[in-house]
């Protein structure tokens, strides 16, 4: 069977982490690569990894003309967050009958960011026999398809509440730029004003992933305003200094409500200097569960590992506009990628 050929759509921070673990992994092969910014088009790929070597892929801004030329089995999409901003994209890719695993946050639950633009993409997906599937870490992962895994032993649930905390000392700088850390409390509130900073985006998606798994009928979603973690103690990482008072870092919840009733509750913490990092998940039901991973997942491994891990179930699955509750039981590709392909 020929190696399975991949197009990095997106050569930022993610794209180039992924471009340089699939070069590691057996079965894959990257014939193109695509990006908007001045700096990198026309550079060859393996320059702008900062290998020392050319890979003979240039990095093109014609999605089309790569498409065609490559012909692809996958495109791995790392561009935006939000649905709007890729949706164009999305349908360039799928009417070349791609398929395409993208780490776009509204993506992993499209419906609710855009229920029509979902439709379209849908209908277009399964027009020219291609799958699409928003997945990633977080959402994608940990507080989404880990917690509707988790639900299976179960016979009753009462509520399910899931935190995941992060020490974003140890992240690239502009995640921690992100967060605001290293802002004064005022500084912090304008940048989220103006929308220079969005907090985290997905939380409404990953309530709704597990609502739709479980076929519960949330009578709404609160997402609460982005709040800043302030600093207690002086802290330094590579990229920020943080004073006591300043802002070291963000926290943001989320709920999913029944009755009146949390039935939901998703609690998203990164700063710098956080003592400890987990990810839990507390289901009250019967049984009932406690997860605790500790330290919490690695966000930029953990989102280049789903990406590659699900191109197989992407190119095996039937076309259309998939989620991850469609998928069947995630897994790493441990072996050459071949082998988890039927033909
Ligand atoms: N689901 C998850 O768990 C998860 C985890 C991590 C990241 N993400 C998301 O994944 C995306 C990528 O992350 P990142 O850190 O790599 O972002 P990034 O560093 O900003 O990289 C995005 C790259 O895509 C390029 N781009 C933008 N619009 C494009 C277009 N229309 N066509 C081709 N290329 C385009 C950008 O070019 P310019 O810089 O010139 O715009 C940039 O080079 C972000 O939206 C991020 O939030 C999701």
């Amino acid at each position: 069977m020929e190696k399975v050929k991949c197009v990095i759509y997106g050569v930022g921070a993610i794209g180039r982490m992924l471009s340089k673990a699939l070069l590691e992994k057996d079965g894959f092969e990257i014939v193109g690569a695509v990006d908007v910014d001045p700096n990198k088009v026309g550079k060859d790929l393996g320059e702008v990894l900062g290998l020392n070597r050319k890979l003979g892929v240039v990095i093109s801004k014609d999605a089309d003309k790569v498409l065609e030329e490559t012909k692809p089995n996958v495109v791995f999409h790392m561009t935006s967050s939000f649905l709007s901003k890729v949706f164009d994209q999305l349908m360039g890719i799928v009417k070349h009958g791609v398929n395409v695993v993208s780490s776009c946050e509204e993506l992993s639950y499209p419906y609710i960011s855009n229920f029509k633009l979902a439709l379209e993409l849908d209908k277009a997906a399964k027009k020219h026999g291609a799958t699409i599937l928003g997945t990633g870490i977080n959402p994608g992962f940990l507080m989404d398809t880990l917690v509707i895994t988790l639900t299976s032993p179960c016979l009753k649930i009462n509520s399910i509440k899931v935190t995941r905390q992060m020490n974003a000392s140890t992240r690239r700088g502009p995640f921690q730029k992100k967060i605001g850390a290293g802002l004064s409390v005022e500084e912090f509130e304008n940048k989220i004003k103006s929308g220079i900073i969005s907090g985290h985006v997905g939380l409404e998606q990953s309530i709704s992933l597990i609502a739709d798994a479980l076929k519960v009928k949330l009578d709404k979603i609160v997402v609460e305003p982005v709040k800043p973690v302030i600093s207690d103690k002086y802290v330094k990482t590579d990229f920020v200094e943080v004073n006591p008072g300043m802002v070291a870092g963000l926290n943001q919840t989320a709920r999913g409500i029944v009755s009146d009733r949390d039935f939901i509750t998703l609690i998203f913490t990164a700063y710098v200097g956080a003592p400890e990092e987990y990810d839990a998940i507390d289901i009250d039901g019967i049984p009932e569960i406690h997860q605790r991973i500790s330290p919490c997942v690695h966000g930029d491994w953990g989102t280049i590992s789903m990406l590659i891990n699900m191109a197989p179930k992407a190119i095996e699955s039937p076309p259309g506009l998939l989620t991850m509750k469609d998928i069947t039981v995630p897994h790493c590709v441990l072996s050459d990628v071949r082998e988890y392909l039927k033909h």
